[in-house]
């Protein structure tokens, strides 16, 4: 019988914390500015570094590579073959500007870590168990978030994707192209992307919380139970501009004052609901011709907005674009608009959360159920497979921040409960 003892779920765990976070600040100097503050934007000279180094990290761990044509990186732990479907985890590695060093990596050094580990405690899986370095979870170069895994769950339309430039005019394909990956046709490298129904059975990210409840709570480790429903919106402002000192006061139509009203509609219609799970965020102005002695011509300002309640959030999204329309109107600027995403919640599967929950239990380690308010590539990977994330807790709930910090301490923790609940669901 296969199921006798510890050996089912190894019971030894050799993973060192200190030196999860060494690996993750080698990786954090990867940066296009100085550390402690990362900047990694996908395809660029530091995300390619990257890239080469979690690939070494990888055939290290004695993993078996293999790269999608989106950019998406797999190392593999085989199985014996005795079931079907492979078990995924992992993370993202790129950085939006000035973030810190924990924010996806610690899913894809520490899932790395987690695959050693068992390799070395002598686990053989029944199901291969593959860790992942998704392209993309950041929407900073291409204003679209979890790139990687959107490919994957095959929701991301080659129209979508196609028309979604970064600020030189580049498209996905033609930099995945240049990065060593695409396929000739944005058509074609989607296709090849998309995983093959039935052939994943489980996934689980690994991720700090970046939120502040379990340091608050002194709970080493968050069970997630759903992600909250992100959305996106991209709005845009065009007056006349003008000489800010000849061009008279009530003669001007400026878009930065539009785009500044707007901010505050967006702060406005997210407090409206009354509910502490709403959140709504202007994070981007882009000003034109953004200096100093001339009125704003243009205004382009980027959108977040998530709840866990997906029809409350677009009730409050279409209120944020009945704000833009009345603020154009009002200052005689013209408006463009574009819901840059709309995407559901993730429920988290019951079976990866009562794996999750025993390996935190035979870890001797608290737990709570919490949800995610962040998205993740588990979000995606929910419409594969049925999904789970482990939290561990973060210095002050900080994230996106250069001081972004888990301790060694929670994160080796957190790479072994990573360890036993993927032993759990890969079987022994
Ligand atoms: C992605 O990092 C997010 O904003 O949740
Ligand atoms: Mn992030
Ligand atoms: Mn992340
Ligand atoms: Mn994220």
């Amino acid at each position: 019988c296969p199921y006798i003892g510890a050996f089912q779920y190894p019971s030894k765990l050799d993973v060192s914390g200190s030196l999860v976070v060494e690996q993750l600040l080698k990786l954090a100097t990867f940066s296009d500015v100085p550390n402690p503050a990362v900047t990694r934007i996908v395809f660029t000279p530091n995300d390619m570094k990257a890239r080469a180094y979690v690939k070494d990290l990888m055939q290290l761990a004695g993993l078996t590579l293999r790269e999608d044509a989106v950019g998406n990186i797999f190392g593999l732990l085989a199985g014996d073959g005795s079931a079907e479907g492979l078990v995924q985890t992992g993370s993202h590695t790129d950085a939006i500007p000035l973030a810190g060093a924990y924010d996806g990596t610690l899913g894809v050094i520490g899932g790395i870590a987690a695959l050693r580990a068992l390799s070395a405690a002598g686990f053989r899986p029944r199901r291969g168990i593959e860790v992942i370095m998704f392209t993309s979870e950041e929407p900073t170069r291409f204003s679209l978030s979890c790139l990687g895994s959107r490919a994957m769950a095959g929701v991301l339309s080659a129209e979508t994707l196609a028309r979604r430039l970064d600020e030189n005019g580049t498209d996905f394909l033609t930099a995945a192209t240049a990065a060593g990956y695409g396929r000739g046709s944005t058509q074609a490298m989607l296709d090849a992307a998309r995983v093959k129904p039935g052939s994943v059975s489980s996934f689980v990210e690994l991720h700090i919380e970046q939120g502040p409840e379990l340091e608050a709570n002194g709970t080493s480790l968050g069970i997630v139970t759903a992600i909250a429903a992100p959305a996106a919106l991209r709005v845009r402002f065009s007056g006349d501009g003008g000489h800010a000192g000849a061009q008279l006061m009530p003669r001007r139509n400026d878009a930065g004052l539009a785009a500044a009203e707007l901010a505050l509609a967006v702060e406005a219609a997210a407090l409206g609901t009354g509910a502490p799970d709403t959140v709504a965020t202007a994070g981007r102005v882009d000003l034109a011709p953004n200096t100093v002695n001339s009125v704003p011509r243009e205004a382009a300002v980027e959108i977040d907005l998530r709840d866990v309640d997906e029809s409350r959030r677009d009730a409050v999204l279409a209120q944020i674009l009945a704000a833009a329309e009345e603020i154009a109107a009002r200052r005689r600027v013209r408006l463009q608009t574009e819901v840059a995403n709309r995407d559901a919640p993730a429920t988290c599967a019951a079976e990866v959360v009562a794996a999750a929950t025993a390996a935190a239990e035979q870890l001797g380690a608290s737990h709570a159920r919490l949800v995610s308010r962040a998205y993740h590539d588990a979000l995606f990977m929910a419409q594969i497979a049925p999904t789970g994330m482990i939290f561990i807790p973060c210095r002050g709930g900080w994230s996106h921040r250069p001081d972004e910090f888990a301790s060694p301490a929670h994160v080796e923790l957190g790479v072994k409960a990573l360890a036993l609940t993927l032993a759990r669901l890969a079987g022994a």
